[in-house]
């Protein structure tokens, strides 16, 4: 393993970051459990990223793959008829709840999201983004510009001019204290200030994650975003919901993260789950938006048969099994679970989410000061205890929990016995 991390170390970008003082290979999967190369087992609590959406070696994805495969085409390229793709666009259209809706397939959220800014930009004939404090969007050169979070974002050229509002991260928000009224309110009036007064009042469009991903899940009050549209609808500006975390069931409560909202957006965006791990990524916009751009595009990967493939079986899996219910059900006992440690681990300043998207922010006890040592420390003690969490937020000091939808009661139960005993390794 020290061999394969010299390696790594020597070729792989330096930014590119490693979780664990000794990082893991994850060599095998099965369900909601992962081995390393060394044979130790982990219950996934991570999922790649939120991208093993229904775990490890799932027979029907498998399947899936395998049928396309043994047909000797992965590949085609757009310039072709693809039925596995025309399939998922109408399905996802129809999901999406957007009128009239049309998709485009990429590879990724990044380039999803960048299709989602040359829509909205071109179709206002404005460069003149809004986005939202501690947001992440992707790595490429427009995402990095729309990205909240100084961490993550690489460069602050950008070709889109962007303004921040205030929005999902309440718990370090100076509308903290407010009831989940006033804070939306105060947002608003944030929202309307920042247009009247940085702007030049022909914003092409806002983009908001609903529940912010990298930022830590950061959730705002339900019916926030609503709220937000009226005042985007008086000046023609347009909203993107990046649902890259978001969707397909995840918070349990709806299929998109916008769905808690009340409201359609415009565009929205997806990838992760989707493929349950082949990469796939895509925009869904009304008609007149999407044919809107006044050149040929091609992604030559994008939407190809054998991602295509492995979103059908995922999305009918999802579907049929209805995981969004399943993410409702064990997210509820996730959260209450959570809550209990923090009832008795002063460590821990806040626990947030919805469904199978957790977030447990840690502090100094007794103070709101973050504290990503103590963050570090209980990555490495779950591990230890055969768990695999996320990390995130501004600070380093929350870690994400978002595993399989696919994730039982009894897992649930499992992956909080070792959290628990992770964080009475922490100082009181
Ligand atoms: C909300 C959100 N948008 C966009 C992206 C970028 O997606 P990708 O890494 O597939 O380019 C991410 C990735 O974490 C994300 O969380």
């Amino acid at each position: 393993m020290s061999d394969l991390l010299a390696r790594h170390r020597a070729v792989i970008p330096n930014w590119v970051a490693l979780y664990y003082d000794e990082p893991i290979e994850i060599a095998r999967g099965s369900g909601r459990r992962v081995w390393d190369a060394d044979g130790n087992g982990y219950l996934d609590f991570f999922a790649g990223i939120l991208t093993n959406m229904l775990g490890y070696d799932v027979p029907e994805v498998r399947a899936a793959l395998t049928e396309q495969i043994e047909r000797g085409v992965m590949h085609t390229s757009t310039l072709y008829l693809i039925r596995s793709q025309v399939e998922l666009a109408e399905q996802i259209a129809e999901l999406s709840g957007i009128p009239d809706a049309k998709v485009f397939f990429t590879t990724s959220g990044t380039e999803a999201n960048e299709l989602a800014l040359m829509l909205a930009t071109g179709a206002r004939r404005s460069n003149q983004v809004l986005a939202l404090r501690n947001s992440y969007h992707g790595r490429s050169f427009s995402a990095v510009g729309i990205t909240g979070i100084r961490s993550w974002s690489a460069s602050s050229l950008s070709p889109v001019q962007v303004h921040y509002v205030h929005g999902g991260y309440r718990y370090r928000s100076p509308f903290k204290g407010l009831s989940d009224a006033d804070y939306t309110a105060a947002c608003v009036a944030d929202l309307r200030d920042v247009i009247e007064t940085a702007t030049s009042g022909d914003v092409a469009c806002l983009i908001a994650e609903p529940i912010q991903g990298v930022g830590g899940f950061a959730v705002p009050p339900d019916g926030f975003f609503a709220a937000m549209k009226e005042v985007l609808d008086q000046y023609g500006i347009l909203l993107i919901s990046d649902e890259v975390q978001t969707g397909w069931g995840r918070t349990g409560e709806h299929f998109w993260g916008i769905g808690a909202h009340g409201v359609v957006p415009d565009v929205m965006t997806f990838a992760k789950g989707l493929g349950n791990g082949l990469s796939i990524g895509g925009v869904v916009a009304r008609r007149e938006l999407m044919d809107g751009l006044p050149a040929n595009s091609i992604s030559t990967f994008g939407g190809n048969p054998l991602s295509t493939a492995a979103a059908r079986a995922t999305l009918r899996y999802a579907l049929e099994h209805d995981l969004q219910a399943n993410a409702l059900k064990v997210g509820a006992r996730l959260l209450s679970g959570l809550r209990d440690l923090a009832a008795r681990h002063p460590a821990i300043g806040d626990v947030r989410g919805k469904g199978l998207m957790a977030a447990v922010e840690l502090v100094t006890p007794g103070t709101d000061t973050p504290d990503t040592a103590a963050t570090g420390r209980l990555m490495e003690e779950t591990r230890r205890g055969g768990l695999l969490v996320g990390k995130g937020g501004r600070f380093g000091n929350v870690l994400r929990i978002a595993p399989p939808l696919t994730l039982t009661e009894a897992e649930v139960d499992e992956g909080l016995t070792i959290l628990g005993t992770a964080l009475d390794t922490l100082p009181s």
